[in-house]
């Protein structure tokens, strides 16, 4: 605790002296959730990056967030604390496939799950996150449409939409281990709880929850809700906010295995070290960068 207070006192000064934000995922591990300047889910954190005046952004959360912020920021200068911290699903998809798909669908959009690389986004119509999927899909005017990189969340949306989509077969290691059998045996055990539940889980499981969101979707919602007991269905750093908001309010995740190990690579030291050494920044080809701005900032724009 003696070594986390030096290394915080030290974040500050460093932080003044770039000039730098702290953008945290609510997968972070505490300790950096604690001294961020804004927490939030993968759309709110692009928006943030997107509109900050600070010279410096250090994002902590996985690549493709580091990644989507210096596209949207091109002039600013994006660190992350360890560049080991990928998004298995990310890598699920690659150009060459999307192409093929894409040649083969020639009138179709292509609407990207923003946890996919820059190379992907530069391919794509318009990106979406978990939280404003649904009103992507409904904005387009299109007879077909290639969604990728996540079937789970890509089954969810349509549902709710009510559109055909043609899926890719990508998903997240973490939220796909949820199972039917593990939210049984939780509302068995927690039978006042109600259940909220992330898109990026299995469709049957999914279709149990009381409530599906995003990250902060689901954080909102239980901080509102009369119901003072959760089942949780997505990852266990969304705990930290969860338990700020609401001390007097029960969580219990659905499962001890929803850590996403790559979340969990940053850690406080490794954030004020790179501040430090400015080490390692994000780099985007101007190439790719361009056109894959233009599918972020679609994406910004659908009210
Ligand atoms: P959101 O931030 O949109 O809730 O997505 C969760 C996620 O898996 C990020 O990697
Ligand atoms: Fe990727 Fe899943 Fe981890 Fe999010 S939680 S970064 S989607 S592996």
């Amino acid at each position: 605790e003696e070594q986390n207070r030096e290394l915080r006192e030290r974040l500050e000064q460093l932080k003044k002296e770039r000039n730098a934000i702290i953008l945290a995922h609510y997968y972070q591990r505490d300790e950096i959730q604690e001294v961020a300047d804004f927490r939030g889910d993968s759309f709110l954190l692009a928006q943030k990056a997107a509109e900050t005046d600070a010279e410096v952004i250090v994002f902590c959360g996985v690549h493709f967030m580091g990644e989507s912020a210096k596209i949207l920021a091109p002039n600013k200068t994006v660190i992350i604390p360890d560049e080991r911290a990928g998004c298995p699903m990310a890598d699920m998809v690659n150009v060459e496939g999307l192409r093929k798909l894409k040649a083969q669908h020639p009138n179709a959009k292509v609407v990207t799950y923003i946890n996919s690389s820059a190379e992907i986004k530069a391919e794509t119509d318009i990106c979406c996150t978990s939280s404003n999927a649904v009103k992507v899909i409904e904005s387009l005017d299109a007879e077909e449409i290639i969604w990728v990189p996540d079937k789970n969340l890509g089954h969810y949306v349509q549902e709710k939409t009510g559109k055909n989509l043609i899926i890719w077969e990508g998903y997240c290691n973490t939220h796909d281990m949820l199972t039917v059998k593990d939210v049984v045996e939780m509302k068995a055990k927690y039978p006042n709880a109600a259940f909220v539940v992330h898109p990026e889980c299995r469709p049957e499981v999914v279709a149990m929850g009381d409530f599906v969101g995003s990250t902060t979707a689901l954080i909102d919602y239980c901080k509102n809700s009369a119901h003072t007991e959760f089942i949780v269905g997505t990852e266990d750093g969304t705990g930290y906010q969860l338990r700020k908001d609401s001390p007097n309010k029960a969580f219990h995740f659905a499962t001890k295995y929803l850590v996403c190990p790559n979340m969990k690579v940053n850690n406080l030291k490794k954030l004020v070290k790179c501040l430090e050494t400015m080490q390692p920044q994000i780099y985007v080809p101007p190439q790719v960068a361009e056109r894959a701005k233009l599918s972020l900032e679609r994406m910004l724009q659908v009210k």
